[in-house]
């Protein structure tokens, strides 16, 4: 028996007769598999259980290779590990959003990248037929209880669990920066009914307000991410309409440093780092003489919306 006879006889069940039906059944299955194997990489990662050399080795690649394939998107799905920190400190979304976010005649609304459904809240609430997908199993759960009046879905950008020409809009909120573009466009667009629209949301803090700049200096002391904020999206996308509404959302000092906490740069820090930059984080909220002595904390933020229907 050759080292991969197991694996064949798998793939030989699952494609049966062949034919188009036997491709899309093994097609299903990679994805699975392949979903199965970044678990099982996370879960390696995030125990401390086996090296980089290690898990290369068990995939049949280099260290280098195991990396690059997999860094990015165990960064991406840090989130799950603060879940609760998202849940309590990341900002929801002004409702005036949802009506320029999505078309007024559109029914069925998919959420990409929904994390804990801080968008999706609002889609069921304005009235949507709303199916959430998202990867990572922790922000799930809580998108589940959060937003029960949604479909929740595991998936990805990248592979949509959703049948061709099923939605009339897709909204991707704080997410579209961390999809592989070149996979998630046409994934996107065939999920798509034909004029079907995309909106991609970020929430920026409006650092006009000293105290916010103040909070922003100290998180870009750890990152040098900047995200673009009006992208330009390729065909078979059109021209893009764009939108920025000013809003205050309430917080706590608690949340404020959760805000911070939440974020994957932060997630990802050396723990002595990680530490420091929260106490800092709290020095901050405890001292800032606009800050000092709140329960309550107007956070002001510039929402963010780019809106293009598919051509
Ligand atoms: C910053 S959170 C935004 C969550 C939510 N949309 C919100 O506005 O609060 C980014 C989310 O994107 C998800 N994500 C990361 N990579 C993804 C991918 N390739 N496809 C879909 N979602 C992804 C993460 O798991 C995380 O829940």
């Amino acid at each position: 028996m050759d080292d991969n006879e197991p694996g064949r006889r798998v793939a030989q069940d699952v494609a049966g007769a062949g034919g188009l039906d036997g491709l899309h059944r093994l097609s299903e299955t990679i994805d699975a598999l392949e979903e199965r194997r970044t678990d099982l990489v996370a879960d390696l990662r995030n125990g401390r259980q086996a090296t980089w050399e290690e898990i290369g080795r068990a995939c049949g690649m280099t260290r280098q290779g195991a990396t690059r394939r997999w860094a990015g998107r165990l960064r991406a799905r840090s989130f799950g590990l603060a879940a609760d920190s998202y849940q309590h400190g990341r900002p929801g979304y002004p409702q005036a959003l949802i009506g320029s976010a999505v078309p007024r005649a559109a029914r069925r609304v998919l959420d990409l990248g929904a994390g804990t459904g801080q968008l999706t809240r609002l889609l069921v609430e304005a009235g949507l037929d709303v199916v959430a997908v998202e990867p990572d199993r922790g922000m799930r759960e809580r998108l589940a209880a959060a937003v029960p009046g949604a479909a929740v879905r595991a998936g990805s950008a990248e592979h949509i669990p959703l049948p061709d020409n099923s939605v009339d809009a897709v909204v991707v909120a704080q997410a579209w920066h961390w999809f592989d573009r070149a996979t998630a466009v046409p994934e996107i667009a065939r999920v798509l009914a034909p004029g079907g629209t995309l909106a991609l949301i970020w929430n920026v803090r409006d650092e006009t307000e000293p105290w916010a700049a103040a909070l922003g200096a100290l998180m870009h002391r750890s990152t040098r991410q900047q995200l673009d904020t009006a992208p330009v999206l390729p065909a078979p996308f059109g021209p893009p309409e764009r939108l920025e509404i000013r809003w205050e959302d309430p917080t706590t000092p608690a949340g404020l440093v959760d805000l911070v906490a939440s974020r994957s740069y932060v997630i990802a820090l050396p723990e002595t780092e990680r530490t420091r930059l929260l106490a800092d984080v709290e020095q901050l909220v405890t001292t800032h003489p606009a800050l000092a002595g709140r329960e309550t904390i107007a956070m002001p933020y510039l929402t963010r919306c780019t809106r293009v229907r598919l051509g």
